[in-house]
């Protein structure tokens, strides 16, 4: 079964349908647990970036009201790791468990957890820990690391090459060799990441701040060495994850081992600060691109070859050329990426990994490469279109990158661009013009679904697939009114809950283009046993073929128009609903290179006498295949430039070179755009080709593109006003003065 759908729900902006939930209070988010006889934890986090514990002096702590236990290295109890790998659904990225040395690798790692009776009885007592370390020299930025560990590790098998690209390099008739570098970022989700533990007899229950309930719960059940049946993990609603939550971390280890060992629920949240080291980062990076082109502006080599810096317990590699080995057509061309060592947190998945850093440098290297060749920079781009993918030597399945180009650059009006530096004016503010392309892989994982038609009227949708804030309850219920014709408010749908049928982790944005084939597949299951009834003994179509019968609207209707609600049906065999469940695969990926482009057009405004800088106008041009909802597809792209901007001009996660230890990691000192630096306008266009080459809905994901190439677009603009070509993130004003 491979209908394609195209309807009237699909595509269509409905509100989110747990809007309600959302705004009365009533959603619960993981902190919102409080069960009975639930103790708090807190965490105590080192203040050396590197070294040993010395000591820990628990009295003072001991004798705070309320404490219940001080959990540290040398009182806990013995755990597993877990092997960490995708591909067995067991992933983390720190894969050192909380407490199991007294060596500290990082600034902010958990060395004591205070268990309490309240939350603030808790911190208060955790305030009192006294810990002494002997301290190590620590590198806790690239600088450092480089200082210390010259030598980048190579990332094997994450790069990419062809043909012979220093040969052609050298060869070429025109050519730039620039490094261009993004500093750490971090997540920041509004929600604090969160752990409420409860174990019953042998079985733990755990609700989790997670993009991926059943990764967590198989995290879990290898940690205590559970079989995974004895392990839930519950995260029905979650404040944003920007993929910190996508794997466990220590702090959910931590609750969970605290609350099996005092025998009650333990709830910990980790602090904001905290957040800043143990829960993920965007690491830093150092990226050299090297462009050659013909007399005519074709590509002829592209090199991008990066190092970034990870922690010293695990290896995380930020992928930044993974967009660089096929956007543009180009015979010979490498992407290499390399690893350094640093005293910092194990840096993880934010969103689009690899590709929005990875964009910054390409699509400001191109850009570098198009005033270099004295070209148009949007022309530049055209010239070196493809659409084979040719790092895979696969035809893409559905591309529209020159429409997004195109209906971009005419709705920002890019043909009035005057490409003199500095040349556009407006009162006492010079007017930059910038533009870069955006691009980012499309996936589709395994998935699991169940669809219930039930007695009262009402449909019924679950998968263990979670709702990170971008609307997926909503457009799983669309999934099932495409199929049953039910209205929306007449279907219930449930996410979060690895007890559900297995669904995809929150992240990739792979979500939708996962989850919906299956949840169509499971609504026309039910359907058919719908159909069975019906031609059973005491049906309203007894008798009958189940093959004659059509489903449309909520009513099951033979050849002669004879029509009954499916509410009758059940009724008649005495069942409370007609079931279907799906079990999909992933997308296979030998035919086609599934990805998804756009562009975006950027005006900046720079006001050279008080070095006021604002990006005053966006226009997204973005082509994933069909729109599912347009209000919630508008609301990632709109975010994600609201990120973009905030990647350009503000956020550096920053460490004391002395110290070791974080300087802005707070809400107040880590910058990010607020209501006064978002552009007045931020005009997306959803070219909305189904691509059914990909699934049956046509549908590739929107979460991450519109992040890509966001700080590029911004960078070429403020070259374009100020003639200051900003290669390091983020742009600072002081960059920008005149000398
Ligand atoms: Mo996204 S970085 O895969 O949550």
């Amino acid at each position: 079964m491979s209908d394609k759908i195209k309807d009237r729900i699909i595509g269509a902006g409905p509100a989110r349908i747990d809007g309600p939930l959302k705004l009365t209070g009533a959603a619960p988010y993981t902190a919102d647990h409080h069960l009975p006889n639930m103790a708090y934890a807190y965490g105590v986090f080192s203040t050396v970036a590197s070294g040993r514990i010395e000591h820990i002096d628990l009295d003072a702590a001991r004798r705070m009201p309320g404490v219940i236990d001080i959990f540290h290295h040398d009182h806990f109890p013995d755990l597993y790791r877990t092997p960490s790998s995708f591909a067995e659904e067991n992933m983390v990225d720190e894969t050192r468990l909380p407490f199991e040395d007294d060596q500290v690798y990082y600034p902010g790692q958990f060395v004591a957890l205070v268990v309490a009776e309240t939350f603030a009885q808790a911190r208060a007592a955790a305030y009192r820990v006294h810990v002494d370390y002997s301290a190590d020299a620590h590198a806790v930025n690239f600088e450092q690391a480089q200082a210390r560990d010259a030598k980048p590790q190579p990332a094997a098998g994450s790069g990419h090459s062809r043909g012979e690209p220093d040969r052609a390099f050298a060869a070429a008739a025109h050519a730039i060799d620039f490094t261009y570098t993004t500093p750490m970022e971090t997540h920041n989700p509004m929600e604090m990441h969160a752990s409420v533990a409860h174990w019953d007899n042998g079985s733990l229950l755990l609700y989790e701040a997670s993009q991926g309930v059943v990764f967590a719960r198989n995290v879990m059940a290898k940690v205590f060495g559970l079989p995974p049946e004895r392990v839930e993990v519950r995260s029905a609603f979650i404040g944003s994850g920007f993929g910190s939550k996508l794997w466990i971390w220590p702090h959910a280890v931590a609750a969970a081992a605290a609350a099996r060992e005092i025998a009650r629920p333990v709830q910990l949240m980790v602090p904001r600060s905290a957040m800043f080291t143990t829960t993920g980062n965007r690491p830093p990076t150092r990226q050299r691109l090297r462009i050659g082109t013909d007399d005519n502006g074709k590509l002829v080599s592209l090199s991008h070859d990066s190092v970034n810096t990870t922690s010293m317990v695990d290896t995380y590699v930020e992928t930044t050329g993974s967009c660089t080995k096929s956007l543009y057509a180009c015979p010979d061309l490498r992407v290499s990426h390399a690893t350094l060592g640093a005293n910092h947190g194990t840096p993880t998945s934010m969103r689009a990994p690899g590709a929005a850093p990875g964009l910054f440098a390409l699509e400001s290297a191109m850009d570098e490469m198009a005033e270099t060749l004295d070209m148009d920079p949007l022309a530049f781009r055209k010239a070196n279109y493809t659409d084979r993918d040719e790092s895979k030597d696969l035809p893409f399945s559905s591309i529209h990158l020159l429409e997004a180009y195109d209906r971009g650059a005419e709705r920002f009006g890019w043909e009035k661009r005057d490409p003199k530096i500095g040349s556009m004016r407006d009162g006492d503010e010079t007017l930059g013009w910038g533009m870069a392309a955006c691009n980012w892989e499309a996936m589709k994982m395994h998935c699991d679904a169940r669809v219930s038609l039930r007695a009262d009227g009402t449909a019924y949708a679950s998968c263990a697939t979670q709702d990170i804030g971008t609307g997926t309850y909503t457009i799983v219920a669309q999934a099932v009114a495409s199929i049953t014709g039910l209205p929306l408010d007449r279907i219930e749908v449930e996410l979060g809950d690895s007890s559900y049928p297995s669904g995809p982790v929150s992240g990739g944005s792979w979500a939708t283009a996962t989850t919906l084939p299956a949840i169509a597949q499971a609504a026309r299951a039910a359907i058919d046993a719908l159909k069975g009834y019906a031609v059973a003994d005491g049906g309203a179509f007894a008798g009958a073929s189940a093959e004659e019968l059509t489903f449309s609207n909520g009513e099951i209707h033979d050849d002669s128009d004879h029509a009954v609600p499916y509410v009758e049906v059940l009724r008649q065999q005495k069942l409370a609903n007609a079931d279907g469940e799906a079990h999909t695969p992933a997308a296979s990926d030998d035919e086609y290179s599934f990805r998804s482009f756009g562009a975006h057009f950027v005006e900046v405004r720079w006001d050279p006498g008080i070095s006021r800088l604002r990006v005053s106008r966006v226009v997204s041009a973005i082509d994933v295949g069909q729109i599912i909802n347009e209000k919630t597809a508008k609301n990632q792209v709109e975010g994600a430039v609201a990120m973009g901007i905030g990647m350009a001009l503000f956020e550096a996660t920053e460490y004391d070179e002395r110290s070791g230890l974080p300087v802005n990691n707070n809400y107040a000192e880590y910058l990010v755009p607020v209501h006064a630096d978002q552009p007045d306008d931020v005009d997306v266009i959803l070219l909305d080709h189904p691509d059914y080459a990909f699934n049956e809905f046509g549908a590739r994901g929107i979460g991450e593109i519109g992040i890509t190439g966001m700080a590029a677009a911004v960078a070429n603009a403020v070259y374009h006003a100020t003639g200051k070509r900003i290669r390091d993130l983020p742009i600072r004003l002081e960059q920008l003065m005149s000398a």
